[in-house]
């Protein structure tokens, strides 16, 4: 006993560094964390202070032993002491840090309201199949889901425990009316897009739910924009930010009951973004956003392709720069490009952005993305992409390059970046402080393209063709 007690404070600092480095084995496995640490200047100088932190503790522990050993003492008062305080912070940080990022004080599953997902397969009527989806903070099994049209209904019921609620609704007619019900709940009333070459959709991205700085009355003043039936709107695509630290379930709860107004009633996909997916929050946005069976088609649940008749949407996971444009989804993504017919509308949707303008913060360049131009653009040129959507600037901007339109509006009530310094040589039209959503409407080979606030007001419109 003597003797572990004449150990204490080399004991203490060799634990403390062994917390710290098993701290940044665990944080830099987890999904977005390098680029969190390559983006983020804030977490890069916080990570490198701690990491430095720790080899000077495992230093000074390692040194306190040696003089022991050598010296054959037990030990310096003064610097016992010294070894001691310093310690702690290294003790009680990681712990503390990986609980609160490894979402242990938060719940693992929560309950969310019914939502009218886009499917990545096709009807036999030419339209996505849907999917009415839904979780439970417990499994249960029983849940039914009943739709149909005026003349059919058909209910579905589930026979094994679980917590993510899928319900497929295949061959769907186009330009139809449906109902669906989850259990007893009130009966929710949708309508599909049509083939015949229109189709009008939502984009929104950034809403940052959780955040004190969020502006979430805007971003429900646009949702219910986006659910009015008179604006039309076929379908909705979140491009990422919906909530601030993805690793906290309550985020996930205040943003799925406020995004219910649109959701429940126009179908909807996501993209993932980096706050999204931070740390553990990669498994609340796939069991919520991306559930398993949504997309038979593709092995990854973070990239996707929805077609629409003859629009094609490839929806692609780029959350801080490029880390997460993997071999596995670059040899997708032109597999893709190849397949999609050459008069038919290609457009890419995803957080990250390519041309922006924008401002330089914490060493990051928050504008024209190199890694994302260099590596991804070049695509978009060879197969005659039409239109690309990203968020992640908080910002709204209309830019064109190669005669491709580029449309950033990471602006879902999200607090607005800076005003930029930098403006993209690409850039048409740009505005900060604004929150905003894109309304787009395809009408054979013309798009157009509206931002609009959050009374729906037109901010800016611009009508272009096809690329061919
Ligand atoms: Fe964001
Ligand atoms: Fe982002």
């Amino acid at each position: 006993m003597n003797s572990i007690k004449k150990h204490i404070p080399e004991i203490i600092a060799l634990t403390g560094a062994l917390f710290i480095i098993a701290f940044f084995i665990w944080a830099f496995s987890q999904h977005g964390t390098i680029g969190l640490f390559r983006v983020n200047g804030f977490f890069n100088t916080v990570f490198i202070i701690f990491a430095i932190f720790g080899l000077i503790l495992l230093g000074l522990g390692l040194l306190y032993l040696w003089i022991k050993i050598r010296k054959n003492t037990t030990g310096v008062k003064w610097f016992s002491v010294l070894i001691i305080v310093i310690s702690i912070p290294a003790i009680i940080i990681p712990p503390v840090a990986f609980s609160v990022l490894g979402g242990i004080f938060s719940p693992e599953y929560i309950d969310t309201p019914p939502q009218l997902l886009l499917t990545g397969d096709t009807g036999g009527y030419g339209i996505p199949d849907m999917a009415v989806y839904f979780t439970t903070a417990d499994a249960v099994s029983g849940s039914t889901m009943t739709w149909g049209d005026a003349n059919n209904s058909l209910t579905m019921t589930e026979d094994v425990k679980t917590r993510e609620h899928l319900f497929i609704m295949n061959d769907l007619k186009p330009d139809a009316r449906y109902h669906y019900r989850v259990n007893d709940e009130q009966i929710a009333y949708f309508s599909t897009p049509s083939i015949d070459g229109q189709l009008r959709f939502a984009i929104a991205s950034d809403a940052h739910y959780g955040s004190p700085n969020s502006r979430n009355d805007l971003t429900e003043k646009m949702l219910y924009e986006i659910a009015a039936p008179d604006n039309g709107f076929d379908m909705f695509f979140f491009l990422g930010d919906l909530v601030e630290y993805g690793f906290n379930n309550n985020e996930w709860d205040e943003a799925f009951r406020s995004l219910n107004t649109a959701t429940s009633i126009i179908p909807t996909r996501y993209a993932p973004g980096n706050h999204d997916t931070l740390f553990c929050g990669l498994d609340s946005y796939l069991n919520y956003c991306a559930p398993e069976g949504l997309d038979t088609k593709t092995e990854s649940r973070l990239w996707y392709r929805i077609d629409a008749g003859n629009v094609h949407f490839l929806v692609l996971d780029l959350e801080w720069s490029a880390e997460a444009y993997t071999k596995a989804q670059a040899e997708w993504f032109e597999q893709q490009l190849k397949d999609i017919p050459e008069d038919d509308w290609t457009i890419i949707l995803s957080h990250g952005f390519y041309y922006a303008s924008g401002i330089y913060a914490f060493g990051w360049e928050w504008y024209d993305n190199a890694e994302t131009i260099n590596s991804i653009t070049p695509l978009f040129n060879e197969y005659n992409v039409d239109l690309v959507c990203s968020g992640h600037a908080h910002n709204v901007e209309l830019l064109k390059e190669n005669g491709i339109t580029y449309a950033v509006c990471g602006a879902f009530g999200c607090l607005p970046d800076p005003g930029r310094t930098y403006t993209s040589p690409a850039s048409i039209w740009y505005t900060d402080n604004q929150s905003a959503l894109l309304d787009i409407a395809i009408a054979g080979d013309q798009c157009s393209l509206t931002f609009r606030d959050p009374d729906f007001e037109a901010l800016y419109t611009i009508t272009f063709d096809k690329n061919k």
